[in-house]
This record gives C-alpha cells, structure tokens and sequence, in this order.
C-alpha cells in the first residue's frame, strides 16, 4: 500500500501519478489535496503518518517545487524522504539510503519522467549491507 498526496502546486502531477499507479496495479491511499490551496507541512504530515504507522510501506508526496513537502517530511520520525529529478537517484535512494518517501516537484519534472521515477522507486529494494550501517547511523541523528 502506497500513500500519496500533493499541495496546489503539485496537485496535476498528483493526478497523473495516481492514474499511472493504478492502472499497474498499485494500490493507493491518496490523502489530498483535492484541487484546493494547501499548505504542504499539513500534506506531509497526513501521508507521512501513514507510514510511520506502518499503514503504509512507502510514500509519494509533491508540491511546486518537492523542497517544502521534502524538508517537511523528513521532521517527522521514521522518515527518509528523498527529493527526486531523475530515475537514477530514485534508484539509488533506495538502494543505498532505503529511502521510503519520494519527492518531486510538479512544477520541475514533466508526468513522463515523474512516473518513471516513481516506477523505479517503488521497485527497487534496499541493499542493506554497509548501507544498512549508515542508515542506522543517519536514524540515530533523529532528535539530535
Ligand atoms: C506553493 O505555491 C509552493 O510554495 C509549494 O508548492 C512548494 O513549492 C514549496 O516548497
């Protein structure tokens, strides 16, 4: 189960990501927004909830940019959203960084190459080994 969720300035690519995971299957929670103005903190904090509770085993969440809902997503405990342009940092955010949020800016990345990168997201698993070491280091920075 994936939960996804953008502001405004997200909300098209949200659209067209929503329609592309399903239509491969993917189940989804989407958390909003609708179409309406929303502050991207709110966004993260409901889809990031999702999985830090363990509802969720991954997330996607979009604003204009990917910054705000980025910088907002990684305050919350148990998250490591990473913030992507292109499909081989999607790749290897989850390979080396097992990240479990992806971010993207629907106002810097056009719906072909979002859905890419989310198609590379959602099926690369995490290489654990000497990876997993520095994840449990990076983890262990949380409320530092
Ligand atoms: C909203 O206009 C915009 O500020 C937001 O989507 C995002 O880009 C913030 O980082």
């Amino acid at each position: 189960m994936i939960a996804i969720g953008s502001d405004h300035g997200g909300y098209a690519l949200k659209c067209e990501l929503v329609k592309h995971l399903a239509e491969q299957g993917v189940e989804l929670v989407d958390c909003g927004c609708n179409g309406e103005t929303a502050d991207y903190p709110d966004i993260a904090e409901k889809v990031c909830a999702k999985v830090a509770g363990g509802e969720c085993e991954k997330a996607i969440l979009i604003c204009g940019t990917g910054i705000g809902i980025s910088m907002s997503a990684n305050k919350i405990k148990g998250i490591r959203a990473a913030l992507c342009t292109d499909e081989y940092s999607a790749k290897f955010t989850r390979l080396h960084n097992d990240a479990n949020v992806l971010c993207m800016g629907g106002r810097v990345v056009g719906g072909g190459l979002a859905c890419n990168i989310a198609d590379v997201f959602l099926s690369t698993e995490f290489e654990g080994g000497r990876h997993a070491v520095r994840v449990d280091k990076m983890m262990k920075l949380e409320g530092k």
